[in-house]
């Protein structure tokens, strides 16, 4: 499948000359000596063994992103069968009255509601591990954290967070399936029926008796004066823990790696915590937890790199653009306090690092994020005021579609 590979050990095919293709292997491990030959050398460029088109330089991906002739409809190789069509695969007008109910849920009023229960929740999953000598931050709070807040917005039962969890580990995973692995697409679709079974009585619960929580402004919303169907509010609430769960999870984890490869900055975050956001920042520019963004196009696409055929995936290489030199001077680094873009503005807003994504798919959940992340690092320094790295433990980033960490292995005591 992916024999042109460098991984695949040469062969016939002289890799130097080959565009890499995000199906080779060296992809999972380590991205980023790819990613620079591809904006050097194959800046826009069709990925043969993923039938897409591979765009890499941050001028390119910014145009891709935004531009309304690379289209949403078909984002996702994979959500589409699993969750039908949401907010994240509209364009036009459909995506602008999606968007129009969506966002007050993300901002303002809502989101000060919220902050509470997320400063609830990271105390919760802290507590316990204070009470062991070494810990992974990893499993025992990355990975829940952003589930149970994204449980609480919806305003489902806090106690029910663990079985998102689980449908989470044993199905969604599939969503990073882009290789097409036909038993990870049938144990998905067994945890999507689990997932829809669980919702519906909430779903006409709430239609009966709306609160003041996102799942009520999903089934009081109206799109050309019809209501939402209940299929679309229940894949709306399973996207989102892809696209709030998983990338608030790996982000966290990103950061927390910095932060702990870098005693110094640590201790300086532990001081003053706004400090946090600005790591934050510099870490969504570097590490960002999606690294892909797909688009379609619609007719022919004229990029300042290359053009694009009509009707063309576009797999929008955010981790690439993230680290273009052209835009972010030594992009390798972790640089908390540069002045070339990364933090100098208010990130959530116009953020230029790509990470949230731009344009009218800009991430909704950005600032939920930005609490999330603000609180649950903040807790567990507060919680865990001696961390620091396990004896011999080095971490390694894993994850094609998103990356982050596999382990965070510390000492707590
Ligand atoms: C959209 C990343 C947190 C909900 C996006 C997009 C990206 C992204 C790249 C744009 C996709 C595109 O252009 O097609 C992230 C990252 C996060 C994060 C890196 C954490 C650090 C969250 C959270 C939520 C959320 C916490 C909600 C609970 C959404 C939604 C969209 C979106 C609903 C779709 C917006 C649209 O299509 O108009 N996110 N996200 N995200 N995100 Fe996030």
């Amino acid at each position: 499948q992916h024999a042109a590979g460098p991984g695949a050990g040469g062969g016939a095919v002289d890799t130097r000359r080959t565009p890499p293709s995000l199906l080779w292997p060296e992809f999972e491990r380590d991205p980023y000596p790819l990613y620079r030959r591809l904006r050097e050398e194959f800046p826009v460029v069709r990925d043969e063994p993923l039938d897409a088109w591979l765009v890499s330089r941050y001028a390119d991906v910014r145009i891709a992103l935004t531009d309304s002739r690379f289209t949403s409809r078909n984002y996702g190789w994979q959500l589409a069968p699993m969750f039908g069509r949401t907010v994240l695969q509209m364009d036009g007008r459909e995506h602008a009255a999606h968007r129009a109910f969506l966002t007050p849920a993300f901002r303002g009023r809502a989101l000060a509601r919220l902050t509470e229960s997320i400063e609830r929740s990271a105390a919760a999953l802290a507590a316990p591990l204070r009470d062991r000598d070494e810990a992974d931050l990893v499993a025992g709070f990355c990975n829940r954290f952003p589930i149970s807040v994204v449980v609480t917005a919806l305003g489902l039962p806090a106690e029910d967070a663990p079985l998102f969890q689980d449908w989470y580990r044993a199905g969604f995973s599939y969503l990073g399936n882009y290789r097409q692995d036909p038993a990870t697409l049938a144990r998905g679709l067994s945890s999507r029926d689990e997932l829809y079974a669980y919702l519906a009585p909430f779903v006409r619960e709430r239609r009966a008796r709306p609160a003041d929580d996102l799942l009520s402004v999903l089934c009081e919303a109206e799109v050309d004066g019809a209501p939402l169907p209940d299929e679309m509010i229940m894949g709306f609430c399973g996207t989102l823990l892809g696209a709030g769960g998983e990338t608030t999870d790996k982000s966290l984890s990103s950061l927390l790696r910095s932060l702990l490869d870098d005693p110094e900055l640590l201790a300086a975050v532990r001081d003053e915590p706004g400090l946090a956001t600005r790591a934050w920042a510099e870490s969504l520019r570097r590490d960002p937890p999606v690294q892909v963004v797909l688009r379609q196009t619609a007719g022919t696409a004229e990029l300042p790199s290359g053009r694009i055929p009509a009707g063309a995936t576009v797999a929008c290489l955010v981790g690439a653009a993230n680290r273009d030199p052209e835009r972010f001077s030594d992009p390798d680094r972790f640089d908390p306090f540069r002045t070339d873009g990364a933090v100098e503005r208010e990130f959530t807003g116009a953020a230029t690092h790509l990470a949230f994504g731009a344009g009218r798919h800009f991430c909704l959940g950005a600032r939920l994020a930005q609490a999330e992340v603000e609180i649950g690092v903040r807790v567990l320094l507060e919680t865990l005021p001696t961390l620091r790295w396990a004896p011999d433990f080095a971490p390694s980033e894993t994850g094609l579609l998103t990356r982050a960490p596999a382990r965070l292995l510390v000492a707590t005591s």
